[in-house]
């Protein structure tokens, strides 16, 4: 059975720097509050209307598609995943397959936030394992500016993220050396609600009370009302220690689980590329699996959180670094909304 390698990677971040200090035109806040909490120092923020989350993805993919020697004709399937698409519905799949004019292939949407890089590269790795595929893109791709809150009462997280689009190329390998050697999916959604953006939705206050005002509840009111929008409820929320108490559990947790089933352990690994999603839970989580401080890569110092395009620009700079050599082990591991979380385990 074929293993699955990355063939070509690539990033795209957008030219607008926000740095903590240009935060404070639109809130109440500090630089000093921002770096100590999250270590966050400046974002990227996608032109208003000259970028989408689609857009981005296709500039990270150009790259990855050259680094892989393929062209867009060669691709036989898309996977994207994103929080932030173009459109409610259809997804950003289909999009990049007609700019990217490529032929009538598959193209999946994945909707799993922070994780939804991981759990992509393990629906890639199905299929390139089974033969179905031979050249898969993935692309993970956020543009946050365009959905957070940028006032005072929305700080606690519109802070903490940024825009920007990574990309991979799957292809098979018959190297023993190489390649994703396992993934591991996980959800718990008894905290569906504590990370989340309820509204829009068709919810209609079912799972929770008050999560959406309506005007009055005529057919077609219940999915967004002017009520949701003057209280801000259209924002995404998050409750800041309940993420950080479970994303210290959890991360451990799925990225020893990766390490066992392919009998290592973490002081095996050249590299863990965590999602970024706080620069506080990487440290922590090098802490817990004593890791040295070049075992493990950060940026978000430098992007913010970029959900689903965090994993794939922490990868693609990590090695334009020249972090990685073929056969390294790597240890990609995300935890995010849902709770989802996940890891993947590959030699360079
Ligand atoms: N600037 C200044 N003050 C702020 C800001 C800000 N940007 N945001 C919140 N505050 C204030 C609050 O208003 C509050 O003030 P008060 O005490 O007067 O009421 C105080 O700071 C503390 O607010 P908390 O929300 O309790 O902030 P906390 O100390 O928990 O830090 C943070 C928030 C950084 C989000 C923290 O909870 C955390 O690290 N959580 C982990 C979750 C996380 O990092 N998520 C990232 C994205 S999710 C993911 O990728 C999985």
């Amino acid at each position: 059975m074929p293993r699955s390698i990355i063939a070509g990677i690539g990033k795209y971040v957008p030219n607008n720097v926000f740095t903590n200090d240009d935060m404070k035109q639109f809130m109440d806040t500090s630089d000093e509050w921002i770096q100590e909490r999250t270590g966050v120092k400046e974002r990227r923020f996608a032109d208003r209307t000259g970028e989408t989350t689609t857009t981005m993805g296709i500039e990270a993919a150009k790259i990855a598609m050259d680094r892989a020697g393929v062209t867009p004709q060669d691709i036989d399937f898309i996977i994207f995943a994103t929080l932030s698409p173009d459109y409610y519905f259809p997804g950003c799949g289909v999009l990049v397959q007609r700019a990217m004019k490529m032929k009538e292939i598959g193209a999946l949407d994945v909707r799993n936030q922070c994780s939804g890089f991981v759990y992509a590269l393990s629906v890639g790795d199905q299929f390139i394992r089974s033969g179905m595929y031979k050249n898969i893109l993935i692309i993970g791709s956020e543009k946050h500016s365009f959905i957070m809150d940028f006032t005072t009462r929305g700080r606690n997280i519109s802070v903490i993220f940024g825009d920007g689009a990574g990309a991979v190329v799957l292809q098979p390998t018959e190297d023993d050396h190489r390649g994703v050697l396992s993934t591991h999916l996980h959800s718990d959604g008894n905290d569906a609600e504590i990370l989340a953006a309820y509204n829009p939705g068709t919810h209609a206050n079912y799972w929770k009370k008050d999560l959406a005002d309506y005007d009055n509840a005529e057919i077609g009111e219940l999915y967004q009302s002017h009520a949701m929008i003057e209280k801000g409820q259209n924002y995404p929320v998050m409750h800041g220690p309940d993420v950080f108490k479970k994303a210290i559990t959890k991360f451990p947790e799925v990225i020893i689980e990766a390490l066992e089933k392919n009998g290592y352990s973490a002081s095996d690994l050249r590299l863990l590329v965590p999602h970024q999603a706080n620069l506080r839970i990487s440290q922590y989580v090098q802490q817990k699996l004593k890791l040295r401080n070049d075992q493990v890569f950060n940026n978000i110092q430098k992007y913010g959180n970029t959900t689903a395009a965090s994993v794939p620009i922490a990868l693609c700079e990590a090695w334009e670094e020249g972090r990685l050599k073929e056969g390294d082990l790597v240890c990609l591991a995300a935890f995010g909304s849902g709770f989802t979380w996940a890891s993947a385990l590959l030699k360079w």
